[in-house]
């Protein structure tokens, strides 16, 4: 167990902080990858570029949002759903390019999921005054695979509910490199971004990048 923290980084890495029972934040799990994500990232953002959806609601999201992988989450009219295409190309997404998901296997096998293969990874972007309203992951088709989220750029206030979106929320301060992952019994528990303060970070500027990991299907 004690051995497992030291590997990932081969510094000394802080131990897991446990939200609930499933759900802790690995502080700063990401950061020695920030090189090879944020490369990787670039052919991304080329073929698929930041959009702003809309929800079935007709409100159109603040977060800026695009995909890789084989699926891709997508809202529109019609409602929230996967979809292998993406909608403004008509192409497939991206492949979920190897440095992103070998941290999320490697997060997702620390915080004691082992085996996590996901097939979608959902982009997000926030600017300052930016925010994501409480929601639960629920768009799977498999709740038994963990969520990771991978936080990189500003630091945001991320909020970790309950069952009920009306149950309080645990306000968790997020830094670039900190990951949450959230499985099993707190597979489907409430959670959003508070609005993004002002601020600029050293290598990603005014904004804030986060990268969730599901197994879609
Ligand atoms: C999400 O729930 O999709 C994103 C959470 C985050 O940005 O930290
Ligand atoms: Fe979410």
């Amino acid at each position: 167990m004690t051995m497992d923290l030291f590997a990932a980084t081969g510094e000394m890495a802080a131990l897991p902080e446990i939200l609930v029972p499933g759900a802790m934040v690995l502080r700063g799990h990401a950061t020695a990858d920030t090189a090879a994500v944020l490369a990787a990232l670039d052919g991304v953002f080329a073929a698929a570029p930041f959009r702003h959806m809309v929800t079935p609601g007709g409100c159109r999201m603040s977060v800026a949002m695009t995909n890789c992988g084989a699926y891709g989450w997508i809202t529109d009219k019609t409602g929230y759903r996967y979809d292998r295409i993406d909608p403004e190309s008509g192409r497939d997404w991206p492949p979920m390019p190897s440095p992103l998901l070998r941290l999320a296997t490697r997060a997702a096998a620390q915080a004691g999921y082992g085996g996590f293969v996901p097939d979608a990874c959902l982009i997000n972007r926030y600017v300052p005054g930016t925010r994501l309203s409480l929601h639960q992951d629920k768009d799977e088709m498999d709740f038994t695979a963990p969520i990771v989220s991978v936080s990189l750029g500003l630091p945001a206030t991320f909020l970790f509910g309950g069952m009920r979106r009306v149950d309080a929320a645990q306000r968790v301060p997020l830094w670039h490199g900190d990951v949450v992952v959230w499985g099993g019994p707190a597979r489907l528990r409430y959670h959003g971004v508070l609005p993004l303060k002002a601020g600029s970070h050293v290598l990603l500027g005014e904004q804030r990048i986060n990268l969730t990991f599901r197994k879609a299907t």
